[in-house]
């Protein structure tokens, strides 16, 4: 007796839940964001752009950006990153506008301007 109640418990747990619909996978969107990444590898200096040193060579440990900071430059900072750039002291280069834009918009979205 007591078999056969284990069993119809048994039995009942073991039937597959309704469906839950058509099993769907999360979504992960690949689109790479290209300028983004233009500007990053700029930053880091995988892209050289002077004489000079790269951006990630002073603005990661010696004079770090900061989220407070940018937001207070943020109007001008596509000519803060263009100073740097400049400056015989810093980068001493040049670089496209297209460039320019990929720094400053690399900066905004990481540092969530
Ligand atoms: C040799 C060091 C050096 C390099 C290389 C350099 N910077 Fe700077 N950067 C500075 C200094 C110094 C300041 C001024 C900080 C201040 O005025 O308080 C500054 C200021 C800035 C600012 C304005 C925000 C602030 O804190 O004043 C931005 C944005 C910036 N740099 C981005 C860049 C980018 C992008 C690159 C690469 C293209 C770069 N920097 C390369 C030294 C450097």
């Amino acid at each position: 007796m007591k078999k056969a109640l284990a069993f119809c418990v048994l039995a009942t747990l073991a039937v597959p839940l309704p469906g839950s619909g058509p099993y769907s996978p999360v979504r992960v969107n690949f689109a790479r964001d290209d300028r983004y990444e233009r500007g990053r590898s700029l930053f880091a200096g995988e892209v050289k752009m002077g004489d000079g040193t790269y951006c990630a060579a002073c603005h990661s440990k010696n004079i770090p950006l900061d989220r407070k900071k940018l937001q207070s430059v943020q109007p001008d900072l596509q000519r803060k990153v263009e100073d740097c750039i400049h400056n015989p002291d810093r980068v001493n280069g040049t670089a496209k506008q297209s460039d320019m834009e990929a720094l400053a918009y690399y900066l905004a979205k990481r540092y969530r301007l």
